[in-house]
């Protein structure tokens, strides 16, 4: 069986050595990194956090929430709609488009119960993620299939070329709680910087038109220029 070290660490307020230690030490997920550069592992932990983590919070809850007759919130990501496909982020990308249709069939599931289910399609909201992500951290290795792209692929896999423009975290809570408070919640919670916007082009744009914009934005033509 494979051991597993462990740490207690007290003393972690936000900006502190102890925060800085725990940091340092945990397997943090947010693991962007072109697939044929991956770790199985991480991609795991990816999906362990967003899609495993939920499943199994909602089994340990539902007696409660069936008790309170409350709503299930589950933070989902425009990164789940099925036009957001950008390339190098791929895994955790994948695991948010699972969350959505977890959260999706969920509430069907609990509707008998009189438990609700919403789902927050959350759009850019400025917060640490993509500080936090190992792609910044590290960055492709240096036998990388990718390397005479390696520019463009690291601007992807830290979010530095995403569409600039963030909401504030503070004016994203408050639109959901607002929206959470309703008498009727909607099902979906758009809010967030681009929410609306991918939701349309989730409908309206054609996928050859997705599919290149990703491969101008991602370098991925230049590269197969080079090949
Ligand atoms: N920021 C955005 O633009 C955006 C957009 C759409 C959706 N989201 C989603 O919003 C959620 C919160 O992200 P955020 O933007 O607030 O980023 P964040 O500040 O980096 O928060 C990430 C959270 O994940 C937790 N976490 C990291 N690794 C973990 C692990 N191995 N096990 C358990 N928990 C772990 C962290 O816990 P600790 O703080 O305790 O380490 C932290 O609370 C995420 O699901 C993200 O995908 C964010």
């Amino acid at each position: 069986m494979a051991s597993s070290k462990r740490a207690l660490i007290t003393g972690v307020s936000e900006g502190g050595m102890g925060d800085a230690l725990a940091v340092e030490l945990m397997d943090r997920y947010g693991y962007m990194m072109p697939i044929l550069d991956s770790d199985l592992q991480k991609i795991k932990l990816n999906f362990d956090v967003n899609v495993f983590g939920m499943i199994a919070v909602t089994q340990a809850f539902f007696p409660m929430l069936r008790i309170s007759r409350g709503i299930l919130v589950n933070q989902c990501s425009i990164a789940g709609l099925m036009a957001s496909y950008q390339p190098f982020i791929n895994s955790y990308q994948a695991s948010k488009s699972a969350a959505v249709k977890f959260s999706g069939a969920l509430r069907v599931e609990l509707r008998p119960f009189g438990v609700k289910v919403v789902t927050l399609i959350t759009g850019a909201v400025d917060t640490p993620l993509w500080q936090n992500t190992e792609g910044a951290r590290v960055g492709i290795p240096a036998n990388s299939r990718y390397l005479p792209i390696k520019d463009r692929v690291e601007a992807m896999m830290t979010g530095q070329s995403n569409p600039a423009g963030l909401t504030p975290a503070r004016e994203w809570a408050k639109g959901v709680v607002a929206d959470l408070l309703k008498t009727n919640p909607p099902i979906h919670i758009r809010r967030g910087y681009l929410s609306i916007t991918m939701w349309i082009v989730n409908w309206l744009m054609p996928w050859w038109m997705m599919d290149w914009l990703f491969t101008q934005s991602s370098g991925t033509g230049t590269l197969q220029k080079l090949l």
